[in-house]
């Protein structure tokens, strides 16, 4: 049986959680192996929306185990206010059954919150757009080795060695920073309390998806972000601060590298981005504000209005490649209906010039690249009910055939709208 992977293809925001929710039913355990409650993944019930930061986006499904993985950064009191909230929408939690959280996840503490703030004020003009939810802290934290871990809620001792680390590493930096020094006390009795909340989730899951993995369980890794938010492969230093991409599973779960043998990355129809940083094919006119209104385009942990722009096959070719992709899902096509003609980039000219024409993917300069696009004709109607390929109109194929051939990797699924059944099969 696979263990596979379903990840972004760009800067987050292209439909995973539908589409996890919708593979789920082939898999017995879903995990989170990277990011934290920075990720916004939205499931539709009954015509009924659910967003999802940090518990994994199988919850819906009976059966399953839903793990947050040991390369989760862990806010515990999110954490424990989202268990609550989807309890109280009827969604069946049971920690310790069908939701585990890992030991040696590292946590989010309020510190890193506050960091967050005032190193993105620092930056001024250069602010990377964070969540402000403490991510880039914690991890940084995690990677100084004064961070504090799940497995520390339960231990008091150890959360005391943990906490008295990080004061004497952060209260300095608090202080010049004009910042309030950690008060270790309040925040060792809310970490015990929230600690015995979560208990019953606590595990060495690393451990027991090994173990699944051996006996053949079916394991799905839950990408967060996109490729192009990885830390070490995105756009550099507008990227999040973990293994975004499947570099990032064996590191965020403690399955083998080896276990992974099936990768569906997940791209829209077109292309968007939350934050700052270089975004080639970005569209700044009329077109971009009505794509903004069709697809919905706001942050679902923010509401930030999304940055907007035509699908970038010379990026997407470049993560999907990266993330060893074994298959695409296309996401949103039915948002793209009546957008006449389409546009689609294919190349980038560095830094504007023709004559230093590349179809590569460059790591410095990205700001710089003028896209060059080719056209499509586009298509009118709603698809949303469309459940044939064939059924879709011979434009749209096209399209889809067209982005196919510029990526190298077989689009498989087809996504047009935001319910589990509005998926075509190819
Ligand atoms: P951070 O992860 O909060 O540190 O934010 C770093 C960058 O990643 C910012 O540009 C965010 O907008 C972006 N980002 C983080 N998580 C997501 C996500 O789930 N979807 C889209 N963008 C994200």
């Amino acid at each position: 049986m696979p263990t596979s992977c379903v990840i972004g293809l760009l800067w987050g925001d292209e439909g995973k959680g539908k589409i996890i929710d919708l593979f789920a039913a082939e898999a017995d355990w879903v995990v989170r192996y990277a990011g934290g409650h920075n990720a916004g993944h939205t499931l539709v019930r009954d015509g009924e929306r659910l967003v999802l930061h940090l518990v994994p986006s199988a919850i819906l499904r009976p059966g399953v185990r839903n793990v947050i993985g040991n390369g989760v950064v862990v806010d515990p009191f999110h954490l424990r206010s989202e268990v609550l909230g989807l309890r109280e929408r009827g969604v069946d939690v049971q920690l310790g059954q069908n939701l585990l959280v890992s030991e040696a996840a590292h946590v989010i503490l309020p510190v890193h919150k506050a960091l967050d703030a005032m190193a993105e004020e620092r930056r001024g003009a250069a602010k990377i757009g964070t969540t402000g939810r403490g991510i880039g802290p914690a991890y940084a934290d995690r990677a100084s080795r004064c961070g504090v871990r799940v497995g520390d809620l339960l231990r008091p001792e150890s959360l005391d060695a943990s906490l008295q680390r990080l004061k004497s590493e952060k209260d300095a930096l608090l202080e010049a920073w004009g910042g309030d020094p950690i008060d270790a006390d309040a925040l060792r009795r809310d970490l015990l309390e929230v600690g015995e909340f979560l208990a019953p989730a606590i595990a060495d899951t690393g451990h027991l998806l090994r173990e699944a993995h051996r006996s053949g369980a079916r394991v799905l890794c839950e990408g967060a972000q996109g490729v192009l938010l990885d830390v070490d492969h995105g756009t550099y230093p507008f990227v999040t601060s973990s293994s975004a991409s499947t570099g990032g599973v064996a590191g965020g779960t403690g399955l083998p590298p080896t276990a992974l043998t099936q990768v569906r990355g997940v791209v829209k129809a077109y292309a968007t981005r939350v934050g700052s940083g270089p975004f080639p094919t970005e569209l700044r006119c009329d077109v971009a504000h009505r794509l903004r209104e069709a697809g919905r385009e706001y942050g679902s942990t923010t509401g930030r209005p999304r940055r907007v722009g035509w699908f970038d096959a010379v990026a997407v070719r470049y993560s999907a490649q990266l993330a060893g992709a074994t298959e695409v899902v296309l996401t949103n096509l039915d948002v793209l209906s009546g957008f006449r003609p389409l546009q689609v980039c294919v190349a980038y000219d560095l830094g504007g010039d023709p004559e230093r024409r590349s179809e590569n993917f460059p790591a410095f300069e990205l700001d710089r690249v003028r896209p060059v696009f080719r056209e499509f004709q586009g298509f009118d109607g709603d698809l949303s009910s469309v459940r044939e390929y064939s059924d879709l109109p011979a434009a749209a194929r096209a399209y889809v055939e067209g982005l196919e051939e510029l990526i190298g990797v077989p689009i498989r699924t087809v996504s047009v709208g935001p319910g589990r059944d509005q998926v075509i099969a190819r």
